[in-house]
């Protein structure tokens, strides 16, 4: 037991491998709070496929609500082939949307960094043009396609007609674009703002956002890229990038696009933020960026990297402990560092020279590390 402060996490550790993973970054928070003098009370949510079963929802408000009151959320995943028929009317990922909306997460910051350690080995792209990649996606996350009207096909066969309307507010553009003015001021400077507005009216307000904000912002380097062009621009010159800013559906498309760049998508962490202030930060959602891997699931084989770093995010934006997130991540970086792999890590030729582990052995070595002191100030 500490004196020290106590810290409410409500976690959702969903379907499919969410349930190992949030189980990992768990035991590697605890360590981290006992390595740093605080605790957390814990608690648990149903929310995606599980929570349809036993509640016929996909999440139920009560758990909204008690997920909302926390100092923030560690979610694993949701979703699997047992949900996915499309035109249900009760589908998982209506959790995610509802725990968006609801709780106002309007800015999902998706950070990009490759690790040399990985990047040899596992990256589908040329060693060559990951050197220094390090990015930062901010995707606006409670407007756009996923909020606007929808109507479903309707009319007969072979002339069905069906639509999804693309709004978007001013100051709804606003608030993002100005977090990531913010961020990049924090970082290298340079913020690249992606559109289609060759194409669409939103994506002109959108600019034209941008370009009111941009005089308040002298110290940061502001450029508009189409959504099209940065698509290849990510994988041709990925380095290049600082932090992009950009909206709901685009932000999806082009987080998954770089996270190839990673190696592999288990690596990479999240964070959904909204305006709610903390006793101690930002209150926040934090997940990896993957799915629910049904095909791996239950058997100890996912990776938690893409958790344990988004719980290391929680621990620096809701509960404003930068000494136990930077542990976590030069814990992470020490595994890696040690040759400890998940399986989606290690290539065929490698497996001899490395070791290769299960979900839970891999967050036991990075307790390990946290517990040895792993060399704080370096970064992941
Ligand atoms: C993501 C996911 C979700 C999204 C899906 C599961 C609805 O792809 O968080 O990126 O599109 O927002
Ligand atoms: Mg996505």
């Amino acid at each position: 037991m500490t004196d020290g402060p106590r810290y409410r996490i409500a976690t959702i550790p969903g379907d499919g491998v969410g349930p190992e993973v949030v189980a990992a970054a768990r035991r590697v928070l605890d360590a981290t709070g006992e390595r740093f003098g605080f605790a957390i009370d814990w608690s648990e949510h149903a929310a995606g496929g599980n929570a349809i079963d036993a509640y016929g929802v996909a999440i139920r408000d009560e758990d909204v609500a008690a997920c909302g009151a926390a100092d923030a959320i560690l979610l694993g995943a949701v979703g699997g082939p047992r949900w996915d028929n499309p035109t249900s009317p009760v589908r998982p990922e209506q959790a995610l949307f509802k725990l968006r909306g609801t709780l106002g997460l309007f800015a999902n910051l998706r950070p990009v960094a490759v690790n040399p350690l990985i990047a040899a080995s596992a990256a589908p792209v040329r060693p060559e043009l990951l050197e220094g990649v390090d990015l930062l996606i901010v995707r606006e996350l409670t407007g756009g396609l996923y909020f606007g009207d929808r109507v479903e096909a309707t009319g007969p066969v072979g002339e069905r007609h069906a639509s999804d309307q693309l709004p978007y507010s001013e100051p709804e553009i606003r608030r993002v674009v100005r977090l990531a003015f913010e961020l990049a001021r924090g970082r290298r400077g340079r913020l690249t703002s992606v559109d289609k507005a060759n194409v669409l009216a939103t994506s002109r307000l959108w600019r034209t956002v941008v370009e009111e904000l941009r005089p308040e912002y002298p110290d940061v380097e502001v450029g508009h890229q189409l959504v099209d062009s940065c698509a290849m621009l990510l994988i041709k010159q990925p380095a290049w990038f600082d932090v992009l800013v950009t909206e709901n559906l685009f932000g999806d498309i082009l987080s998954d696009e770089a996270g190839v760049l990673a190696g592999s998508l288990g690596m990479l962490p999240s964070a959904s933020l909204g305006e709610r202030k903390t006793a101690h930060g930002t209150f926040g959602l934090y997940e990896p960026i993957h799915g629910s891997a049904p095909d791996i699931a239950g058997q100890d084989r996912a990776n938690p990297i893409g958790t344990i770093l988004s719980s290391a995010m929680l621990l620096r934006l809701s509960l404003g402990r930068t000494d136990a997130a930077t542990a976590v991540e030069a814990a992470v970086t020490a595994t890696l560092g040690a040759g400890y792999r998940t399986g989606d890590l290690a290539g065929a030729g490698e497996r001899d020279s490395l070791r290769v582990v299960g979900t839970t052995a891999f967050a036991d070595a990075v307790v390990a590390a946290l517990v040895a002191g792993a060399p704080e100030g370096v970064p992941a």
